[in-house]
């Protein structure tokens, strides 16, 4: 007989916890390889370097509200089913995670200081999208995925033609988030409606800006 798990809103804000703790301080790890040691470590002159880590930091931070946008809409999701779809999703999301934090540590450079901030505002983003149902939960992950994905094909065209490493971890990180949405969009996901979507490629934007740098 299968146990039914009855989460008190104790338990659900103790794993919020623990993955901001994971996310943040500890060491993530990834369930499969990094697929940038494939590919040979060229020596990129400084400039080159600071631009890698710029955008490889701007992208660790994309996974860092990845992980906390998920956590928060399974935070509040009432049915099972969709807490676990969410929980896993962030599992996924944890590989990207890792190969951007082994990637920044592989260009001598490191995450963004204002990472908990982006963490904590994204938890209420995504639990306020979770409490508005199902719908919104995935439309919210189809609209994130979408821009996640437009942000790394940028990315992959103004990366240093010689990061290889960097090109293979973000190459693989587009299929995956395109597989999310798709996967999300198939599940019911609803249309955001104006300005919803305007207002996330503003924050994004925002967040590019300063994770470049900070
Ligand atoms: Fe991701
Ligand atoms: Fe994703």
């Amino acid at each position: 007989m299968t146990a039914i798990r009855h989460l008190d809103p104790l338990d659900r804000l103790l794993d919020s916890a623990q993955n901001a703790l994971v996310t943040l301080l500890g060491r993530p790890r990834a369930a499969r390889c990094n697929p940038g040691l494939a590919e040979p470590e060229v020596v990129l002159d400084p400039p080159e370097r600071r631009h890698a880590a710029g955008l490889m930091r701007i992208n660790h931070t994309g996974e860092v509200c990845a992980q906390a946008l998920y956590v928060g809409q399974a935070a509040v999701a009432r049915d099972p089913a969709t807490r676990d779809h969410l929980l896993a999703a962030a599992q996924e999301e944890t590989d990207h995670l890792a190969w951007c934090a082994d990637r920044l540590r592989e260009l001598d450079s490191r995450p963004s200081l204002l990472n908990p901030l982006w963490y904590a505002g994204s938890w209420l983003i995504g639990a306020a999208a979770g409490l508005r149902g199902d719908g919104w939960n995935l439309g919210f992950v189809v609209e994130t995925e979408r821009q996640v994905e437009a942000h790394l094909e940028e990315h992959l065209a103004t990366l240093p033609a010689a990061d290889a490493r960097s090109r293979a971890i973000l190459t693989v990180m587009k299929q995956d988030e395109a597989r999310h949405a798709e996967h999300a969009r198939k599940a019911g996901a609803r249309r955001l409606p104006p300005p919803i979507p305007a207002l996330m490629a503003a924050t994004s934007r925002l967040m590019k800006a300063v994770a470049y740098r900070i």
